[in-house]
């Protein structure tokens, strides 16, 4: 029997994003000769109404390459806090969720699919609860959604850190610098510890563990005497010393409101008091998270979207697909939404001690 399933795209974007959508349409049309309708700016889109978009599969054409989302994204809206503005100026939160409900069964969605993050996943499972049947696919370059080994978007994030390392590489050889770079990964430090391994930095400071700047400065100095004048420190946006403060470029409410930021400056000034040498600190921002995705990317995303149209043919409502080893799984939202820290006593962060590379 035909049917017609809907695709948001939740939380901020992530490279690989069209291409889960890509995927999702074309297995949806080849296999099950299903339609696909995308909706449009996330779950705001859902409940405010906007105008849903035909997917066809004509139109998947060049989405492969393409970064961003073609459906747009909102990374704040929840239609179970939707703001309201009440006269003074005073903002209350409604729970909207029984309109997104109605809008999926006035677009005749048999299922949705949602790609996004925690804070997606965390409201995806809360419409499945009310009876709407939603299945999820993991999407964050922060790469700490629970139950899956990787997400995509991770792969290109990691690949711009590490470029960025390489480029900061030669210019701190040349002028005999201290080079901090900066990367996103909020709680997490995936980014920051792939990247600081793959780009051979000197130090990696990650939220996981809190660092003590006498270590760092520790270590400079002891290549500074083995004749080495020039040195790289990544530190994960989420990064804080021991006893310490998480640094916040934007205040908000909860996980979800408020914005990390400004670690990395805060490292570089205390470096330039102990280490006697010129620092230079460079944020990467959203660099991260633009562009066209990795090979590896479009083929994870390019998974991930064909096993949810599956996943919904199987009617496995709050689950979300997921990759397990080499093998495409699906977990339980309610797993997906544990956060999947860096293990401080893995063997990734052993050898990158083995390496040299101090932690803080
Ligand atoms: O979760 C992805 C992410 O890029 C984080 O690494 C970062 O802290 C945050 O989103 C930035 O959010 P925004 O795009 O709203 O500034």
């Amino acid at each position: 029997m035909s049917k017609r399933i809907g695709i948001l795209t939740g939380g901020g974007d992530a490279p690989g994003l069209n291409a889960v959508i890509r995927a999702v349409v074309l297995t949806a049309r080849n296999h099950y000769d299903w339609d696909v309708v995308g909706i449009v700016r996330g779950f705001d889109g859902l409940y405010e109404g906007l105008p849903s978009v035909p997917l066809l599969e004509k139109d998947m054409r060049e989405l492969l390459a393409r970064g961003g989302t073609i459906l747009g994204a909102a990374n704040r809206g929840s239609p179970f806090a939707h703001p309201v503005q009440r006269p003074h100026g005073k903002i209350e939160y409604e729970d909207v969720s029984h309109v997104a409900i109605s809008r999926m069964a006035d677009l005749g969605i048999d299922a949705l699919i949602v790609a996004g993050g925690d804070g997606t996943m965390a409201i995806a499972n809360r419409l499945v609860s009310l009876g709407a049947r939603v299945v999820g696919v993991p999407k964050t370059i922060d790469n700490d959604i629970g139950g899956t080994d990787i997400t995509f978007g991770f792969d290109t994030a990691l690949n711009t850190a590490t470029e960025a390392l390489d480029k900061l590489q030669t210019t701190a050889e040349s002028h005999h610098r201290v080079m901090v770079l900066e990367v996103m990964g909020r709680d997490a430090g995936w980014i920051a510890l792939h990247a600081g391994v793959a780009g051979g930095a000197d130090a990696i400071l990650i939220p996981e563990i809190p660092f003590d700047i006498e270590v760092v400065c520790q270590k400079i100095r002891q290549l500074k005497v083995a004749g080495r004048n020039h040195s790289l420190i990544i530190v994960a946006e989420g990064a804080a010393p021991i006893g310490g403060q998480q640094q916040y470029r934007i205040k908000g409410e909860g996980r979800h409101g408020a914005r990390l930021g400004g670690v990395g400056q805060i490292v570089g000034d205390l470096l330039a008091d102990c280490v006697g040498s010129e620092v230079r600190v460079t944020v990467l921002g959203h660099v991260q998270r633009g562009g066209q995705p990795t090979p590896h990317d479009r083929w994870l995303a390019t998974r991930f979207g064909s096993a949810a149209v599956h996943l919904a043919a199987q009617e496995k409502w709050g689950y979300m697909v997921a990759l397990q080893g080499t093998h495409m799984s699906a977990v339980k939202m309610e797993d997906a939404i544990k956060m999947k820290l860096v293990d401080v006593n893995s063997e990734t962060v052993q050898m990158a001690r083995d390496l040299g590379v101090v932690f803080g």
